[in-house]
Order: structure tokens, then sequence, then C-alpha cells
């Protein structure tokens, strides 16, 4: 079976290709769900497979959209992918191209990251700069610089980065690399390209995410010699070359932190698992300010309950371990209906707060002062029509749909299915009434309450 074949593919239909989502407010939740694999695991560690000359398997991969994309990064460089159900086979033992195409780096960010590996193996690469995106700029200036460091040319020229290795090696030299920022990208390329490298690296102020974690420990089991991944400090020495493995992904985080909020905001009881709950502190933590309770129902299973009024909190979202900006956007839909003001600012990303106009169009109170929102409780969200402008600022909309009063309508939801497995099944099984529709398809009737209070 190819990749593409049990992946998300591109819609059909005119009609499928922009589906809204019709969410009925105010049915309370129960039950349990099961939390995906890491999207930023599974597009890294299918980045990190380039540097393998033999067949890899990763198990635990999402079915999402942005998963496929990355795979069709991977397959127009010669690799042969195979997927059965969450398992990935990568086998990249050939890899016929060192030039990325600009149509598919343009649509997913994350596939610069083969720029690493593709250096490391090939001794070239050339990838087309991502641009911008929904949340901000996004320079790569720290990857370059980094690369840089350990030995390469790096020539941008009309969009595209040319790398090769300087001199006569083909290999990449190890290097005391300083990161002005710890940025997540640029720590996960700069180890990738160092594993085969001659010599140690060491990366200062490197990323502490789980993330990058998962990506060290894959890429240790095929023979990487990595120490100090989740400290801000990394340190690896470069071996000739790697070995197959087969690696089974951590669970999403930003999807688990999702789901508890979907159950604080609807007032319900809800469990989840696998989940690692240290990936979830500062989450956690701000539920618990907020009057919610997690609570620890075994190693890797939580239970969210929530009973009484939400209060105000203030949230600043920080590199790792500080909060998440991949939660900020849920949490803000959280507040709005939260007692008393709570401040949010936004320090990772520039321009991470448009859905703030649409949580407004459902009756939030929030003001923006630079990366700041000012968010005043309201008793009560009204249901309406809203746009998702970016992927996570679309799980803040079906959040605020879930606890809103009447009908929402959500469009955009390209953006949900980049990053979330089946957001709007999963939320139906734990009795939410939530519908995608197609077309002009009526779902009143479907989705009505049977007593609107
Ligand atoms: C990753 C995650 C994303 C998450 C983010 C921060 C993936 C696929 N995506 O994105 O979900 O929101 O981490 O936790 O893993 N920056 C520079 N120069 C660079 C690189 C980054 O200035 O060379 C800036 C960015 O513009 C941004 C900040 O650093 O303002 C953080 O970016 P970074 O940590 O690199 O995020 P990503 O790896 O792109």
């Amino acid at each position: 079976m190819t990749l593409s074949s049990t992946l998300p593919n591109s819609p059909a239909s005119p009609e499928e290709s922009n589906p809204v989502l019709h969410i009925w407010g105010g049915a309370p939740l129960s039950g349990h769900v099961t939390i995906s694999g890491a999207k930023n695991s599974a597009l890294v560690i299918m980045a990190g497979a380039l540097l393998c000359p033999q067949e890899c398997r990763i198990r635990n991969v999402p079915s999402l959209v942005d998963v496929t994309r990355m795979g069709e990064i991977l397959a127009s460089l010669g690799v042969k992918l195979q997927q059965q159900a969450d398992c990935l086979n990568i086998d990249a033992s050939h890899i016929s191209q060192s030039k990325a195409p600009y149509e598919l780096v343009s649509q997913l960010r994350a596939s610069f990251f083969v720029i690493g590996p593709l250096l490391a193996r090939l001794g070239v690469a050339r990838i087309p700069l991502p641009g911008g995106c929904a949340i901000g700029a996004r320079p790569v200036d720290l990857h370059v610089r980094g690369l840089q460091a350990m030995g390469a040319d790096v020539q941008i020229d009309h969009g595209m980065v040319y790398a090769n290795i300087r001199g006569t090696s083909n290999r990449l030299q190890g290097a005391r690399i300083y990161l002005d920022y710890p940025s997540v990208g640029a720590t996960e390329t700069l180890m990738m390209a160092a594993t085969l490298a001659d010599g140690e690296t060491i990366i200062e102020n490197a990323a502490q995410e789980p993330e990058v974690v998962d990506l060290a420990n894959f890429c240790r089991a095929m023979g990487a010699k990595i120490r100090g991944a989740g400290t801000n400090t990394i340190i690896i020495s470069g071996v000739p070359s790697l070995h197959s493995t087969d690696y089974s992904i951590i669970p999403d985080r930003v999807e688990a932190g999702t789901f508890l909020v979907a159950g604080a905001i609807t007032h319900s009881e809800i469990s989840l698992s696998p989940v690692l709950p240290n990936h979830l502190a500062a989450v956690i933590a701000k539920l618990q300010a907020i009057g919610v309770q997690v609570l620890s129902e075994g190693p890797n299973r939580l239970r969210v309950v929530s009973t009484h009024r939400h209060i105000a909190t203030d949230i600043e979202t920080l590199p790792y371990p500080g909060f998440p900006t991949d939660m900020q956007a849920q949490f803000m839909a959280l507040l709005t209906l939260s007692e008393g003001d709570s401040v949010i600012t936004e320090t990772v990303f520039e321009n991470r707060l448009r859905h703030v106009a649409e949580l407004s169009r459902m009756g939030a109170d929030i003001r923006v002062k630079g990366n700041h929102a000012i968010i005043r409780g309201v008793p009560v969200l009204s249901g309406a029509p809203v746009v998702a402008t970016d992927l996570r600022a679309s799980a803040a909309l079906v959040l605020a749909g879930l606890a809103a009063h009447g009908k929402t309508i959500i469009q955009g939801l390209h953006h949900l299915d980049r990053g979330y497995e089946n957001l709007d099944t999963k939320l139906k099984k734990l009795g939410a009434r939530i519908q995608r529709v197609y077309g002009n398809a009526e779902t009143d009737e479907l989705l009505a309450p049977t007593k609107v209070g």
C-alpha cells in the first residue's frame, strides 16, 4: 500500500474541498478519548528517516494532511513510503533528488527541516524558502547559520536555499553552535545534520520540547550518539552511518491539551489516554489555576473534571517547559467564559492572535494591545458563523462552539485537518453535537438538541 492510498487525500470534488463544521453548543461531554501520535514528532521524524540508508518503520503516525504532505516531499526526493494504519515504512536507501519542490515546501513549513538530513546524507541540498504563514514571518536564519558553522556553504537566491558541504570533505564538521533563540525547528535541523558529521557538535540554548527529545530518541535508535536532548545543551558525536530501526512516536500533547480544554469549557468529565502528563505540566497548572480538576488515572491516563464556574488567569507563551504557544488559542476560548479579567501574552509568534476577531463575533470581550490580549469574561458565548485563521485557532473556535448557545458554523477546515486527526469524530463520540457538512447539505435536524435551553 502506498502512502497516498491511506493517508488523507486531496478532496475529490469542489464541494468536498470546502466543508464547514456545524456545532450545536451546550451538549455535555462524557467518556474516553484516544490521543493520536504527535504531529510535530511525526513530521520531523519522517525527515530524520532520510539520514538512514535502510528502511525505517515509524509507528503511531497520525493520519493528517500535514503528514501526507511530508510524505509527498520525501517521495519527490526518491524515497519509498508505505503506510498501513498508523505504521509508516520509509525507505530512503536511494535518494534520487537533492531538490525539494516549491509547491510542496510552501504548503508545509516543517518540510524545510529536510535540509539538515539531506545535506548530511548527500552533501548537497536545495530547498525553497518556506515563506511566511498565517501566524508570522517565520525566518530560517538560525537553521542556516548553524549549518554554516558546521562547514556548509549556504546561498539564498531567488527564494531558494542552496547548501553544500565546503571543501573536499563529504561530511559536515562538528561545531559549537549557540542559538540566539531556542527554536524547535533549528534545534532539530542541526541535531539531525550533526548525527553524521565528523566530530562533536554542541548546540547551546537548544529547544527542550518533547518532540526534540522524541527526534533524538529516534536518531539514537538508528545508532546516533546524542546526549542532553530535553536540556538546553545537546551534544552530538557524529557517526559515519546510521541503521534501520522500528520506532513509536509520543502522544500528541497539543491534541491532549485541546481535549482537556474541551472537558473544561463544557463543564464535563472526560478521560484521555495515552498521554505523557509531564509534557502537559504547564497546561495542567493553568487549568488548575482556572478551577478545573485534572486527575491522574495511572501513568498514561488523565481525567478532567469541571464542575464550577472558572476564574480568570494570566498566561504568557514561552518555549518549553513554559506554556506552549500551540495551546494559546484554545485557552483564550476557555478564558472568554471565565470570571474576571485575563491577560494572554504571546511571545513566540508575532501574529498569533487572529482568532480574537472570530471569538469576538461569538460575543467574547477581548481587546488586543500589541502581543497582549485582555479578556474580560462574559457569562455566555453565542453561536455564529466564523472562519478559522490557522490550525490552533480553528481548534479554539471548535471549543468555543461546544460551549456557545446555539449553532456555530466554522469555515476554513483545511487548517484543522492539517493537525488534528478526526477531531470532529472524536468529539461526537464524547457526545458533542457536531457535524461536518459538504456543499449545501442541511444539518439542523441532525444537530438540533432535543430540548433547546
Ligand atoms: C515548531 C512547531 C510549532 C510550534 C513551534 C513553537 C513543528 C512542525 N512546529 O515550529 O507547532 O508552535 O515550534 O513551539 O514542530 N525563528 C527565527 N529564526 C529561525 C527559526 C525560528 O527567528 O531560524 C523564530 C520564529 O519566527 C518564531 C520563533 O523563532 O517566532 C519560534 O520558532 P520555532 O521554535 O523555530 O518554531 P517551529 O520549529 O517553526
